[in-house]
């Protein structure tokens, strides 16, 4: 994550700034994990080194460069492919437990299918692999952070059915190729960018096609994580026990009056539900509430069925129970109201929905930082939301950061703040509402591209010099906080 945006600001009605609860308890669950966390385009660089073949984000950034706010790309970024010695030592320096990364589609099969493998994107992370177990650091892959290779955006990307088979025929060269290694997988991260942001023009592919792009996307990304799922589940699991499941990106909604509390839960719905109640819920399929609203717009739109694609029957059992824990990304809150009279609704998901007849923002009191309002206790409060929803399942945090914008320094007291108030809420969550919190990863490692914020937002525990040859990282104070808190293994 993440984009720069402009946000409505409303008034406070029934919202209070609460003092900060601090538990009794300080100390987390023995076999609670920290990390940090990366992904591919966003580091490496070597964007056409050796055979690698072209992705997506490095069509649009060339073409694009109108639409990232510096105009730069992630032709060289953090130069990771030449430097993972050095990131391995960070993480190292951190005494991180997880290493989250992503592996390039296009890096690893050049032509997008399985019908041959660049030897030289295999030894790149397996190096990688090695050398962060070497180090006693686990790492955790996301297989699809953006990476589309383009032959595919070319025959339609997420809106052609067929990407279910070529992400699963993908999938299952990684599982091959590092699964002896890696126990936990993410099989794509965050569908509301790939589906609901890249739709509305913004990110790669960047095509404006918001009533039917979205929603086909949304529907094949869900086939395509549970083949992938059931692909593991069914070959790997058995041999090698791991977990896997899909990366959500979950803002979380709270009502601005008690009278708005149906248009908040919808709101969740419509950010949250759309990607997960298919697979975690009892029932499977669509939200109803949801559906129901979604289908009467395509009725009234002319679309009919065209439009938000129903699930057969067979699809519900497909997707439905495609997971081994929840993996959330957490980085704001906003509250909702219902749009006034002659009001205009904002552009979904950053400040409002035409479709829920909604808008949003951070409340008032909140501090904002590079557009995410900063509220601690939503995190808590989307947590329960989760559980009473699908159980009594485990969640681990896979993205959760701030980025210093516009201050850039190493002196990142507001870094610091934003972990330890967090940390807070995932220790109240754990220990008073019993929630099974079972990690936590602050994005990002590093400063590193920040899609449509290029080099302008700097989520890095370690900062980098992007000037220099090579790329110098250097610690900010939060490394050296997040540092201290592993290894006491407590809020300090
Ligand atoms: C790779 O891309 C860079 C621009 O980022 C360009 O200067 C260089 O010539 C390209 N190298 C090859 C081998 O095409
Ligand atoms: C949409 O569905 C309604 C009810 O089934 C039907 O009467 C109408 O002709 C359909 N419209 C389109 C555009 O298919
Ligand atoms: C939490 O979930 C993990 C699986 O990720 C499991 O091993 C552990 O036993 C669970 N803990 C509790 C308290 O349920
Ligand atoms: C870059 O790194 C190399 C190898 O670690 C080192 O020898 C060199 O001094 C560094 N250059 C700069 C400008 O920091």
């Amino acid at each position: 994550m993440m984009l720069l945006f402009l946000l409505a600001v409303y008034s406070p009605l029934v919202y209070a700034n609460a003092p900060v609860r601090r538990p009794l308890e300080k100390t987390f669950p023995l076999n609670f994990k920290f990390g940090a966390g990366s992904s591919s385009y966003q580091i490496e660089g070597a964007w056409n080194v050796s055979d690698k073949g072209e992705s997506i984000q490095d069509r649009y950034a060339h073409e694009h460069p109108e639409k990232v706010v510096d105009g730069s790309n992630g032709d060289v970024a953090c130069d990771s492919y030449n430097l993972w010695r050095r990131d391995i030592e960070m993480a190292t320096e951190l005494g991180l437990d997880h290493y989250r990364f992503s592996i390039s589609w296009p890096r690893l099969l050049p032509s997008g299918y399985p019908n041959y493998i660049s030897e030289d994107g295999r030894n790149y992370y397996n190096n990688l692999i090695d050398g962060l177990l070497k180090n006693n650091i686990e790492p955790v892959i996301t297989i699809y952070h953006y990476e589309l290779p383009q032959v595919f955006q070319d025959l339609g990307g997420w809106t052609n059915p067929l990407i279910v088979d070529w992400f699963a025929d993908y999938a299952s060269v990684v599982y091959s190729l590092f699964a002896d290694r890696v126990k936990i997988w993410l099989t794509v991260n965050e569908p509301l960018i790939i589906c609901d942001v890249s739709y509305i023009g913004i990110s790669a592919p960047g095509l404006y096609s918001p009533d039917h792009g979205l929603f086909l996307c949304n529907k094949h990304v869900l086939l395509a994580h549970a083949k992938a799922w059931r692909l593991y589940d069914e070959e790997y699991k058995p041999k090698y026990h791991g977990m896997v499941s899909l990366t959500q990106l979950f803002f979380w909604f709270e009502p601005e009056t008690e009278a708005d509390s149906e248009l908040a839960e919808l709101t969740n719905e419509y950010c949250e539900g759309r990607f997960a109640y298919p697979i975690y819920s009892k029932e499977g399929g669509w939200p109803p509430a949801l559906k129901n609203i979604l289908d009467e717009n395509s009725y009234n739109k002319g679309f009919n069925n065209t439009r938000v694609l129903q699930f057969t029957p067979e699809e519900i059992e497909f997707v439905k129970g495609t997971y081994d824990f929840y993996a959330l990304n957490h980085y704001t809150s906003f509250v909702v109201k219902a749009i006034e009279p002659n009001e205009a609704a904002g552009d979904w998901p950053f400040s409002g929905s035409s479709e829920l007849g909604v808008n949003f923002g951070p409340h008032p009191t909140w501090e904002v930082s590079a557009g995410f309002g900063i509220y601690p206790p939503g995190l808590r409060r989307q947590l329960n939301w989760l559980k009473n929803r699908y159980g009594d399942i485990p969640f681990m945090i896979t993205e959760t950061g701030y980025a210093s914008y516009p201050f850039h320094g190493l002196n990142d007291d507001g870094r610091i703040n934003f972990i330890k108030d967090y940390l807070n809420e995932v220790l109240l969550a754990i220990y008073e509402d019993k929630i099974n919190v079972t990690g936590y990863t602050v994005w990002s490692l590093m400063d590193s591209y920040e899609w449509e914020s290029g080099y302008t937002a700097k989520y890095g525990l370690y900062q980098v010099d992007f000037e220099s040859p090579n790329k110098t990282r250097t610690p900010r104070k939060s490394a050296k906080y997040y540092a201290d808190l592993i290894k006491n293994r407590a809020l300090l």
